[in-house]
């Protein structure tokens, strides 16, 4: 059963502007008649390379590679050829016939199937293509049980920077951004959603240019042949997962922005301190270095992983590292003092900010009591007296913290917050 929630298209603002334009051919909740699929078929016939074609057909195969991109028509005019290509969303749509190369297509334009993005393996698609670099965080954000897999593909001869506030602070807000990864233009990152080994989505999360990135949803075929994207909508579905069916939310793109926001530097998973970790056997920071993968390498001692936020604290110091881990990956890119959306919430959930510099401890809410009256954002030793606690084990739509995103209240956070509330005995002055 598929639900549609209306009016997302008013929300879009700024680069996502483009994004509404073109779905308005083709998405109902944009109450438009039109639909106009002329440059669907016609489409079919633009291979990858040559880039030549009526506006449908330029969005998608402009994404086909460095170069076809750069000379093409799709990049320069890319928004406004893609927008009235309405190659977006529409049933059938136009197809390249062969894959691309794993490189950002024209904004608002993406290629109808993911099996054509050049990001998957043409052997077995529901494998990452090779050209994708994979890797593990150390403090996951929670998504409803879903298992994780990542990866990215950066520009041949691009780098990745890694922010270091001490000798660059105008590129960060403070000390606390120290460790964060900046992608070059033309990055593709890749996030893969599974139950039971199952693939339910598949969100790519594209730069274009120095100020835009845009996210897309894939949903896969039961069949886990292909995956189809999303228009610009949330979308609910129930998924048979093989072990029992869950219910799952595809996010739409504004979703997608209000967490990779600019505050949080677009993306969000790639930091020293979550990527600090072995795989296989090898740090997975070493891995990139020995591929050049760095403009230049993060000095060692690499800046301390995160914690697992899950496992059984051995003592109070413990449990306070995992709370403060676990929000710093699932609340922290929003609750900065620098994002923009948040108003008058001036809490700051970073890992290395001091839990008075959290701002949460005895504070009062500014934003509603979660109907308990006498509640602090945190007060010492006591989680059903914190609004912090309160949200995080809020029904949907009550109030409930992470509020899009998620939408299943995770037990075992709930519990490490309480935990962790509970020994915090005063609050440091
Ligand atoms: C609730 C906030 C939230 C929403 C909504 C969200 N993301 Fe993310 N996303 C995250 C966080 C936090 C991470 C890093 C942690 C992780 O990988 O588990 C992440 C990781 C990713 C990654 C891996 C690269 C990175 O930035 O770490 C991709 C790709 C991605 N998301 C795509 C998307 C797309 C596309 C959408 C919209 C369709 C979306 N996300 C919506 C929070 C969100
Ligand atoms: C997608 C962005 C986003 C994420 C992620 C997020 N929050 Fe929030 N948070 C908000 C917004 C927006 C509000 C204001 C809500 C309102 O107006 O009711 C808020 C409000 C709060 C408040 C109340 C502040 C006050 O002064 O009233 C607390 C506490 C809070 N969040 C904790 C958390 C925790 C803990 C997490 C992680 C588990 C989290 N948030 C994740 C956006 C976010």
């Amino acid at each position: 059963m598929n639900q549609h929630l209306p009016g997302e298209c008013s929300l879009a603002s700024g680069a996502l502007g483009a994004l509404c334009l073109s779905l308005l051919i083709s998405v109902s909740s944009c109450s438009s008649t039109d639909t106009n699929s002329t440059g669907s078929t016609a489409g079919a016939a633009g291979a990858p390379v040559a880039g030549a074609g009526p506006a449908g057909s330029a969005g998608i195969s402009a994404a086909g590679g460095p170069s076809a991109g750069a000379g093409g028509s799709g990049v320069s005019g890319g928004s406004n050829a893609g927008s009235s290509g309405s190659n977006t969303g529409g049933s059938g749509g136009a197809a390249p016939s062969q894959p691309g190369e794993c490189t950002p297509p024209p904004v608002g334009a993406p290629i109808q199937k993911l099996s054509l993005t050049g990001c998957m393996n043409p052997t077995n698609v529901t494998k990452f293509a090779d050209r994708v670099i994979p890797y593990e965080v150390n403090s996951p954000l929670w998504s409803d049980s879903a298992d994780k897999q990542r990866g990215f593909v950066i520009p041949a001869g691009k780098t990745i920077h890694i922010k270091d506030c001490a000798a660059m602070p105008s590129e960060c807000l403070d000390s606390a951004d120290t460790g964060k990864w900046v992608f070059p233009v033309g990055t593709v990152l890749l996030k893969n959603f599974l139950f039971n080994s199952k693939l339910v989505e598949t969100r790519l999360f594209v730069r274009n240019d120095e100020q835009t990135w845009v996210g897309y949803s894939y949903q896969w075929d039961a069949t886990q042949k292909d995956a189809t994207v999303i228009p610009d909508e949330r979308r609910r579905v129930m998924v048979d997962s093989g072990a029992g069916m869950v219910s799952w939310t595809y996010p739409n793109r504004t979703d997608c922005m209000k967490c990779h926001n600019p505050a949080g530097g677009g993306t969000l998973g790639p930091e020293t301190r979550q990527l600090n970790r072995m795989v296989n056997g090898a740090n997975q920071i070493d891995l990139f270095d020995a591929k050049n993968l760095f403009d230049k390498p993060p000095a060692k001692p690499y800046q301390a992983a995160l914690v697992d936020p899950l496992v059984t604290p051995a003592d109070d110091a413990a449990l306070d590292k995992q709370a403060r881990s676990y929000m710093h990956a699932n609340c922290a890119f929003c609750h900065r003092p620098d994002d923009g959306d948040l108003g008058m919430v001036n809490i700051d959930l970073r890992l290395d900010k001091t839990l008075k510099q959290t701002n949460l401890c005895n504070a009062d809410p500014v934003k509603g009591d979660q109907g308990v009256p006498t509640a602090k954002l945190l007060t010492p030793t006591n989680p059903q007296q914190s609004i912090l606690w309160l949200r995080v084990n809020a029904p949907e739509d009550e109030g409930r913290m992470p509020q899009i995103g998620t939408y299943q209240v995770h037990a075992a956070g709930v519990k490490l917050l309480g935990d962790w509330v509970t020994s915090i005995k005063t609050c440091p002055q």
